[in-house]
């Protein structure tokens, strides 16, 4: 055998065993890990509802919480909102919702809710997944004829304060509205309804 052959096997021999140890180092990682996720923070990661507390949103306002490792929005929407939105049917691309997966039947209507004033719908685009920035203010750098909504930083795409998405754009749905109940008026449930849990 020639020192070069000596040399590759124990090259090779060096690389199994490295394998190995790294392999072994991957998973001492991984348990602890693991161990410290709660049964509580497993359920969340696997999909679980979580219970978003609106008692601070006040009107006009957005605040965000996660389900599902997406931003699920919830909106106060101001009677000038809702009064907007009933003008904006022409520029929508779908101003019905009739693309029934982007919403449960309940919030298949005119402002895509439960109740009216609270819009709950996930905050990620329908193009390629970006989240779009809230834009409430009627006017403003997005033109005198904006009403407030959402517009995507990505490629441009807007939205109205119902999620619908405006005609022309390049995102080809309204934003997605969650399964969602209401445990009280300021309690709400994200990931299950009044049917089974979704
Ligand atoms: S990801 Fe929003 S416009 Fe492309």
């Amino acid at each position: 055998m020639s020192q070069h052959d000596v040399d590759l096997k124990k090259r090779r021999f060096l690389t199994a065993a490295a394998s190995v140890v790294g392999g072994a180092g991957a998973v001492m990682v991984a348990i602890p890990f693991v161990q410290y996720m709660t049964p509580s923070d497993r359920a969340r990661a696997a999909g679980a509802p979580v219970e978003a507390d609106i008692s601070k949103l006040e009107a006009g306002q957005l605040i965000r919480v996660k389900w599902r490792g997406q931003p699920v929005w919830f909106v106060r929407r101001t009677e000038e909102m809702l009064k907007n939105l009933e003008t904006l049917d022409p520029v929508m691309l779908d101003p019905d919702s009739a693309v029934e997966d982007q919403q449960p039947s309940y919030a298949q209507n005119k402002y895509r809710s439960i109740k009216d004033e609270l819009l709950v719908a996930i905050g990620i685009c329908t193009h390629l997944g970006c989240s779009p920035t809230f834009k409430p203010e009627v006017g403003g750098d997005l033109g005198p004829d904006w009403k407030g909504g959402f517009f995507c930083p990505c490629h441009g795409s807007i939205f109205d304060l119902a999620g619908r998405v405006y005609a022309g754009v390049p995102a080809p749905l309204n934003l997605k509205i969650p399964p969602h109940r209401y445990l009280s008026d300021t309690v709400i449930m994200i990931g299950e309804d009044e049917g089974a849990a979704s």
